[in-house]
């Protein structure tokens, strides 16, 4: 605990590690693990990998630093931080708009993101109970046809009782350790879950190679095709960056505000992309392997995860148990994700409205529950609701969709731009000196990023998001 400006106790992390852990631990979620490979192996291989991590360390490194920064001296919730930066920097407090702007779409993030943790656990389940048939040593699901494999996912998320049900699941399973606060609920689950996951995603990813499609995998996510590497693809891939590293959500202004003075944020963010990026390279080496061994096609989407990778543990040995261990990890990913797309809101709650904790969390929850449900049922009951049909860019969309489409098109790249902008342009070079922990030439690097590259290529991305056809 440590007093605040404004006198009041404060939670923070324990250590710098728990910190790293925890902001890498909001990092590393379904993003880096479905999303990343999938994108990467149809989109150019090589040409996109080196493009993504280009996009990281230029355009995502820098507003990641400048996150941080504006939380780390202002010591509160998003808005609040920033405030005080502001007022610190004599500008207007008006200025907080982006970071309300970042409470928003962690807020509609977390009723869309928990879905999906939902069919996660649905996956933990069945691999659970498939050991007790299959046993240890044996592929999964055995004896079963490839129809009843994949058809597994489209049974589940076309039942409303499921996918809500399990909605419902992981988002108290996430409300569980929100509400127990920063050093005693967010941490504890950074520390014991961030470790597992890198050990069994390690191990898996190394059980894999020796089923024989380690070369396949290797040729099909980095063979060299820079052609397929459109404008589409790299604004595809700038979003990727974003949404992979948490930013624009006010996510790392909230996890920087629980940082101690002492603690370097110029490296830190460092270790932080570059985990973030290990994780989704790792994440295509691990997944890929297991799907060609067993003769399937790469796939994209939701598909990859819950209908050809389930299909492809049948033909591994051992895969009842190894498909069980990945499914554990990947919930794992996403919980430290949605811990902390549920305490962005949250903090802000307890700020804003003087409420303690556990209530705020409560409050929260049940908001993205709503929601949450909605989405959920956009695979099933609601099929048919498309909320703004009117709105050409999300015609025939469901709320899942149109949830997941306002939120990537339009409020994080806001949210991003505004950060960038503020700390570029308008906040005190003084403390910006004294926050970001570099000098010399890096420094003005790094302003100079996050001056012009960064505004610009966010805008395009919003741009583009909204008039799709410039680039078609
Ligand atoms: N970065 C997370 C992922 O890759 C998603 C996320 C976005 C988490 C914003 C927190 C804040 O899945």
């Amino acid at each position: 605990m440590a007093l605040t400006q404004s006198g009041s106790t404060r939670d923070h992390w324990s250590s710098r590690s728990a910190f790293i852990l925890a902001a890498i631990g909001s990092a590393v979620g379904l993003g880096n693990l479905w999303r990343f490979p999938a994108e990467a192996g149809a989109n150019g291989g090589g040409a996109f990998v080196l493009f993504y991590i280009g996009c990281v360390i230029l355009i995502g490194l820098p507003v990641l630093l400048s996150e941080t920064l504006i939380g780390r001296h202002g010591q509160a919730s998003a808005p609040e931080s920033v405030r005080r930066v502001a007022s610190a920097s004599r500008a207007s407090s008006h200025w907080d708009i982006l970071a309300s702007v970042g409470v928003l779409s962690a807020f509609l993030i977390l009723s869309f993101y928990c879905v999906v943790g939902g069919w996660v656990l649905y996956y933990v389940g069945v691999f659970f109970a498939d050991i007790f048939q299959s046993g240890l040593s044996g592929g999964a699901f055995a004896g079963q046809s490839a129809e009843h494999i994949e058809g597994l996912f489209p049974e589940m998320i076309g039942s409303a009782a499921w996918t809500v049900g399990l909605d419902a699941l992981f988002l108290g399973i996430t409300l569980f350790f929100v509400a127990r606060g920063v050093s005693g609920g967010i941490e504890i689950v950074a520390k014991w879950l961030m470790p597992a996951f890198f050990i069994l995603l390690v191990a898996i990813t190394i059980y894999g190679m020796f089923g024989g499609a380690f070369t396949q995998t290797m040729s099909y996510l980095f063979t060299f095709e820079p052609e397929k590497l459109t404008g589409e693809v790299m604004l595809a891939a700038v979003g990727q960056a974003f949404f992979s590293l948490s930013l624009g959500v006010a996510g790392m202004v909230t996890y920087g505000s629980y940082v101690g003075r002492n603690v370097n944020l110029a490296s830190t963010s460092a270790i932080i992309a570059s985990a973030d990026t290990a994780v989704a390279l790792l994440a295509g080496l691990c997944i890929f392997p297991i799907v060609f061994s067993a003769g399937l096609a790469a796939g994209a989407g939701p598909g990859l995860l819950f209908e050809s990778l389930p299909h492809a543990f049948q033909e591994m040995p051992g895969g009842a148990l190894i498909g069980l261990a990945f499914f554990i990890m990947v919930g794992f990913a996403a919980l430290t994700s949605s811990v902390a797309l549920l305490e962005v809101p949250t903090a802000w709650v307890i700020d804003r409205f003087r409420i303690v904790r556990p209530l705020s969390a409560i409050l929260v929850a049940s908001g993205a529950m709503v929601l949450g449900a909605l989405a959920a049922m956009s695979t099933n009951t609601l099929a048919d609701w498309h909320p703004l049909n009117f709105i050409p860019i999300f015609e025939g969309q469901g709320f899942f969709d149109v949830l997941d489409g306002l939120t990537a098109k339009f409020f994080m790249p806001i949210g991003a731009i505004l950060t960038a902008i503020f700390v570029g342009w308008v906040a005190d070079r003084k403390l910006i000196d004294m926050e970001n922990g570099i000098g010399g030439l890096l420094h003005l690097t790094w302003l100079f990023l996050v001056r012009f590259l960064c505004p610009v290529a966010l805008l395009a991305i919003m741009v583009v998001g909204i008039f799709p056809d410039l680039l078609a």
